[in-house]
């Protein structure tokens, strides 16, 4: 056990952190949409077919926007499809997951679902067998007021109010080969340039998301992400990035995701300063990192044409959540670039929301750490001077213990998440906090185990969660807080001037 020091300094703000960083991503794949949100005739549902135990968990988990409709769904998925009279649309082979696409929800639908769980809609549009026109089209249905033939249909439809997304992504993974319709950079940067004019044109209140590289291992990585901006930077507001993480075999490294989430970030906000150089413009260009998680794509199975099979239906660990807590780190502390960020996914579909058809609901592992950062990291992100030991792994050296620091001045709580990926030995957290004035701890919680595969399921639904500690009683100017091997930890600080 050794002693790791943190100072924090009020005044070192690193930026106020945007609520959408806590975001996450419905998609038409297995059993996200139905029998995850979607399920008539089960115990909870409501006159429109909706799970209320699951709109109840996605309010817990305090879920800002939630992407729809995919994913790689998007890229050979027509929106009309999914609109009018439910008897008289079409069900349709979905390409990308190899099922079939029964249309009984659509935007409209999910628009009412997304009311009842408390969420915004960051919306998607096709830029595999879409075009321009399309994404334009589908814009009017939703946000014009009313009086053209696409926002009376809405209107016709049952939604008199426009729905007013304001934040939209111009296709997804468009640099993937398995895409539908894949583009090289130049290509999909001229098809988007053309959607973001088409789309701003009709709303110009829109934020607009590209799509940057779906991966940090991609052999076009960096370079789609340069040109892409090149060619649209004008006239869009946010590169995406979307990064998973698996265990192979090393725990350690496993743990270590972070760091090269971090360095990950932290190349394409360069690549975005390149670009804003070279076009001589005032603006930076946010980043979306609009799908993160840890998802085990080896053990990836293949369905053919069934509805809503149980594809991607990992089951999370302990060690799973710590490496995804690690994630929400990085996320945090990036926060002067990254202002969007989607858990991906939300329910059964690499989820922390799990159902069973018919039956239950369970919290996987993934979903607390996720719902502490949603709760508690609202604020300013703070940059604390931390003096921990590192371990080496696959990704360069790691820090022992990892932190973020969230200050939210409104209320007067400062939070600390702690992330110690020690396999063997907890460590002393000394902190000093003497810039807040006088400070008291009013939240001590900690999520460990003696087994780092231990998994919930619906017979031991709360294996893995956080259990509250007693708070340190004493005042916390300087304080010491013991810091479990393998652990998830969030302390809560009120303080006076
Ligand atoms: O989230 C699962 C899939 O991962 C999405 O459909 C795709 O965008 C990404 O490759």
């Amino acid at each position: 056990m050794s002693t790791i020091s943190m100072i924090v300094e009020r005044q070192f703000a690193l930026a106020k952190i945007d609520d959408r960083l806590y975001s996450s991503f419905i998609e038409h794949l297995g059993r996200a949409v139905y029998s995850g949100i979607y399920e008539p005739g089960h115990p909870t549902a409501d006159e429109r077919g909706f799970r209320k135990d699951v709109i109840e968990l996605v309010r817990d988990l305090g879920v800002t926007l939630v992407r729809y409709p995919g994913g790689n769904f998007l890229s050979g998925y027509n929106w009309t499809d999914g609109i009018g009279p439910v008897d008289r649309r079409p069900r349709r082979l979905d390409l990308a997951w190899r099922t079939i696409e029964p249309n009984l929800i659509g935007i409209d639908e999910f628009y009412e679902w997304s009311k009842m769980a408390g969420t915004g809609i960051m919306a998607a549009v096709n830029m595999g067998t879409g075009t321009p026109k399309e994404a334009g089209e589908m814009l009017e249905y939703c946000n014009f007021p009313g009086g053209t033939q696409w926002s009376d249909l809405r209107k016709k439809n049952g939604h008199a109010d426009p729905y007013g997304i304001k934040t939209w992504c111009i296709g997804n993974e468009m640099d993937g080969p398995w895409q539908i319709c894949h583009l090289d950079a130049v290509d999909y940067g001229k098809k988007a340039r053309e959607t973001a004019k088409i789309m701003k044109l009709i709303d110009d209140n829109l934020e607009l998301v590209v799509c940057g590289s779906s991966t940090s291992t991609m052999p076009t990585y960096p370079e789609w992400d340069r040109i892409v901006l090149e060619q649209t930077y004008e006239h869009i507001d946010y590169l995406s990035l979307h990064r998973y993480y698996e265990n192979l075999g090393n725990d350690r490294d496993f743990l270590a995701s972070f760091v090269d989430m971090d360095r990950f970030i932290k190349s394409v906000a360069s690549t975005v300063d390149y670009v804003k150089s070279l076009k001589r413009s005032p603006r930076t260009i946010g980043l979306s990192f609009d799908e993160w998680n840890v998802w085990y794509q080896r053990k990836q199975i293949r369905f053919d044409w069934e509805e809503a099979p149980p594809i991607l239906e990992d089951q999370y660990s302990l060690l799973d959540a710590l490496t995804f807590a690690g994630m929400g780190i990085s996320l945090i502390n990036n926060a002067d670039r990254v202002k969007i960020a989607c858990l991906a996914q939300l329910v059964n579909v690499i989820a922390p929301i799990f159902t069973k058809k018919g039956g239950g609901v369970i919290k996987q592992s993934t979903y607390y750490p996720f719902r502490d950062i949603s709760k508690f990291g609202r604020g300013l992100v703070l940059r604390p001077a931390v003096a921990s030991p590192t371990v080496e792994t696959a990704y360069g050296d790691a820090p022992v213990l990892s932190m973020a620091v969230v200050d939210d001045p409104e209320s007067e709580t400062l939070t600390v998440f702690c992330l110690n990926i020690d396999e063997k030995d907890g460590h002393r957290l000394d902190l000093d906090l003497r810039s807040f004035g006088k400070v008291s701890m009013i939240m001590r919680e900690q999520m460990t185990g003696p087994d780092p595969d231990a998994k919930n399921t619906f017979e031991s639904p709360d294996l893995v969660r956080p259990v509250a500690l007693e708070p340190i009683r004493e005042s916390c100017e300087r304080c010491s807080v013991q810091i479990e091997a393998l652990s998830w930890n969030v302390l809560r600080f009120k303080y006076t001037k």
